[in-house]
């Protein structure tokens, strides 16, 4: 092949798989199969290889991560990434308007928009001429971390803008780069497998992939994106938020679907009640939601404090946390023989669900909370996560509280108890571990496995009660 035809062809493949990564992880409607997008990608990678100086700053290659940093450098926000004032409650949303009316000079009826508060960490996009050229932090507001080459790794943030008509020179846009709930869980599943510590939450673990020196470890993290706003909104043909999302989305950023118009700040609350409602089945976590007044004219007026603007707020969800008496530990026997210690809880209720149970995850994490039975403990339950002890309060201590001692036989086939050196999990190792047995079939019937209709855990157990199974192949024999 000549250079000339690699050219055209790298150019054409480029804007192929450019194309299916938007359907993919942008419209959320792939149209090749995983297997033909692979193909494509490989064929990519196989010329860039051949012809390293075709490579382009926008390829699809480069989101594999490039060469490891030995610290970031600063980025300078040309417009400040300001914070946002919080609100609580009903009232305080009419009292946000009030203030909003008293200061504007028009009468003219305000519109707004209501959107999720993503739960992940700020950054800015800069575009010039379409491209991609550099991502940061906030920082302290004006000065961030450049962060540009894990940005590139993060899928649906476009590296190139799709384009109808002509770009701006220069474009910034802010958002949210975040850990979906599964992924998240993913993690640190594999976290505690490798003994290394566990994220707290899906924020920390979004935070702690895109401050990482090495892009590689960053690309291994499977981050996304929320386009919320832009730095300066002349650099684009719109006059209000309701017709820049629009905008952004044709662009080729993700824009969340959630996001509403509203002609008054009572249907913003309205939003609000059904965003609480439905926020636990959401595949990403939300803190509240934010209203911002739509016309970019009427924001200008309005202005800022050194803090945060004038036109938009966000109202929090209540806390999701609460105490509990912690009068047990339980020890739960995995599928593959992980002894998993779980709190046992006097019942409360957080956020309307009681609570029973909680996570402890391992051994190392009783010890590192320094946890007691009889503890009073801080629960937290976010999202369909499980809810997991953060803390006791020893403040609360009684003198009556006994440590916890983690056991050294199975409790469900009492053979003594193995950890290897270094790793963070304990294990059953008797392949005939009736706990373990009846968790590998419940596995094997369940979505992991063959998905069999009508035996779930519940009706597993209680076949396995009466007998009439105690390993996978006796299925088939029911
Ligand atoms: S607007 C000047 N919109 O919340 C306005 N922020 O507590 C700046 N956030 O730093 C922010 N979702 O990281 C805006 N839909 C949304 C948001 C959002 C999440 C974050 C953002 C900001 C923080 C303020």
């Amino acid at each position: 092949m000549t250079r000339q035809q690699a050219e055209l062809r790298l150019t054409a493949l480029r804007a192929e798989l450019q194309d299916h990564a938007h359907q993919y992880y942008v419209q959320d409607a792939p149209v090749i199969s995983d297997a033909e997008y692979d193909r494509l990608f490989r064929e990519l990678l196989c010329m860039e290889a051949q012809f390293p100086d075709l490579v382009t700053l926008d390829s699809p290659s480069q989101r594999v991560g490039g060469e490891p940093l030995a610290a970031f450098a600063e980025a300078i926000h040309t417009l400040p990434m300001l914070s946002l004032d919080n609100i609580f409650a009903a009232e305080e949303l009419a009292d946000f308007e009030e203030r909003v009316r008293r200061r504007l000079k028009s009468t003219a009826q305000l519109t707004w928009t209501a959107e999720p508060k993503i739960d992940g960490l700020a950054v800015e996009l800069r575009y010039e001429n379409g491209f991609f050229v550099e991502g940061s932090t906030r920082g302290n507001g004006f000065v961030g971390e450049n962060i540009t080459a894990n940005l590139r790794t993060v899928r649906n943030i476009p590296l190139r803008l799709l384009a109808d008509g002509p770009l701006p020179e220069r474009l910034a846009v802010r958002g949210e780069v975040y850990l979906s709930k599964k992924d998240f869980a993913a993690l640190n599943q594999q976290r505690a497998g490798q003994d290394e510590p566990l994220f707290a939450n899906p924020r920390n673990a979004a935070a702690g992939s895109l401050r990482q020196l090495d892009p590689k470890i960053t690309a291994a993290r499977p981050l996304s994106f929320f386009v919320y706003g832009v730095a300066d909104p002349a650099a684009l043909p719109c006059a209000s938020l309701t017709e820049l999302f629009p905008h952004l989305r044709s662009l080729g950023f993700p824009v969340n679907p959630l996001i509403k118009f509203c002609r008054s700040l009572a249907e913003a609350e309205e939003h609000y009640r059904h965003l609480q409602q439905i926020r636990h089945g959401l595949d990403y976590e939300i803190d509240g939601m934010v209203i911002k007044a739509a016309s970019f004219a009427v924001q200008e007026e309005l202005g800022s404090t050194a803090r945060a603007p004038r036109w938009a707020v966000a109202w929090k969800f209540p806390a999701e946390e609460a105490e509990a008496v912690m009068s047990g530990v339980e020890y739960q026997v995995g599928r593959t023989g992980a002894i998993t210690p779980v709190a046992v809880l006097e019942p409360m209720n957080i956020g309307g669900v009681v609570v029973r149970r909680a996570a402890l995850h391992n051994q190392d994490e009783i010890q590192r909370k320094g946890l007691m039975i009889g503890d009073t403990v801080l629960v937290r339950r976010a999202g369909d996560v499980i809810p997991e002890v953060i803390r006791p309060l020893p403040e609360r201590r009684t003198g009556q509280e006994q440590p916890i001692v983690f056991p050294k036989e199975c409790p469900s086939c009492n053979n003594a108890l193995h950890r290897p050196e270094g790793e963070a999990v304990t294990r059953c190792r008797n392949p005939r571990c009736p706990a373990q047995r009846l968790q590998r079939i419940i596995w094997f019937a369940g979505k992991s496995g063959l998905d069999i209709e009508g035996l779930g855990p519940k009706n597993v157990e209680k076949l396995a009660e009466a007998k009439l199974i105690e390993d996978i192949p006796d299925i088939f024999c029911l």
